[in-house]
């Protein structure tokens, strides 16, 4: 039997047009108007798509967005100085440095230096230490947009073996960390497997819920999955056969109980996450 498809595409204009109400609430009781400052660094192709995407999802949802393009030889200090301008700026409330930066910028230097506050990526250390701790203020929008999937479609998670694939800063390591965490969306098993991990199918197989995020296309393939689990994808690969997972969807789809697609199944959540993260650092900054 073939698995049930876990729509993110559905689901953002659900969570969108509740982002939409609560900021037209703001403005009308006099709050600010939540504005996104996002820094796009060169010409990567798949960058400016990324955050043209932002930009029309906040103007949908009512809120501000200015974009600050730079040269792709823009320097660290010359980034530092627009990031010391966008703190100091209080119509601002959430900055973006998209990813990935030109190999000349210390990429490390420039995010510790957004202000924690207005930190809607919730990269800075401050913001890290403080969702390690279980006591977030922003959460990542990728493993905050997988964990409503999830939830929203009540698929239970408190005691699960919950299986990541992949450890990076942005989704692996932030994704396992809040599935460990008490409190809802959290309560479960988690091991987390990388490029040394021994016999990664025999460790995959165990999984009730799968996230995978390696950025290789087709990565995870049918004999990797326990019949019945769910299987969620966060890869986008740009292939010869066009935009594709890190999941081997037709393959794996017949052994899952649930399945993300690509496009349409994690991606749209994570710049609804991204929206509602604008949202709260309004409130934070301005009392409301
Ligand atoms: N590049 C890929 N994913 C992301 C993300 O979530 N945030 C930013 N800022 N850049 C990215």
């Amino acid at each position: 039997m073939s698995a049930t498809i876990l729509d993110g595409k559905v689901l953002s204009q659900e969570i969108r047009a509740e982002i939409a109400k609560q900021v037209a609430a703001m403005k009308a009781s006099g709050g600010p108007t939540p504005c996104l400052a996002a820094v796009l660094v060169g010409d990567d192709p798949a960058s400016q798509v990324y955050v043209r995407n932002k930009e029309k999802a906040c103007e949908k949802a009512g809120m501000g967005s200015i974009m600050h393009r730079l040269p792709a030889d823009t320097t660290t200090d010359q980034l530092l100085d627009l990031v010391a301008q966008l703190n100091a700026d209080a119509s601002i409330h959430g900055i973006l440095i998209q990813l990935p930066l030109p190999k000349q910028i210390d990429e490390t230097r420039v995010l510790d230096a957004v202000n924690p506050l207005k930190d809607v990526d919730a990269f800075h250390p401050e913001n890290v230490g403080r969702i390690v701790q279980g006591r977030p203020r922003f959460l990542p929008c990728t493993p905050h947009g997988i964990q409503q999937l999830l939830l929203r479609n009540r698929i239970p998670i408190a005691g699960q073996n919950v299986t990541v694939v992949g450890r990076s800063e942005i989704v692996g390591k932030p994704m396992a960390i809040m599935f460990m965490q008490r409190g809802e969306g959290g309560h479960a098993t988690v091991t987390v497997c990388h490029s040394r991990t021994k016999d990664l199918p025999a460790v995959t197989r165990q999984a009730d819920i799968l996230v995978v995020a390696i950025g290789k296309a087709k990565f995870l393939t049918a004999d990797m999955v326990k019949p019945g689990a769910v299987v969620v994808d966060v890869g986008i690969n740009r292939t010869d056969d066009g935009l594709v997972g890190d999941v081997d969807f037709e393959a794996v789809k017949e052994v899952a109980g649930q399945i993300t697609p690509v496009p349409g199944g994690v991606g749209p959540l994570t710049i609804t996450m991204l929206l509602h993260n604008t949202l709260a650092a309004a409130r934070l900054q301005s009392g409301t």
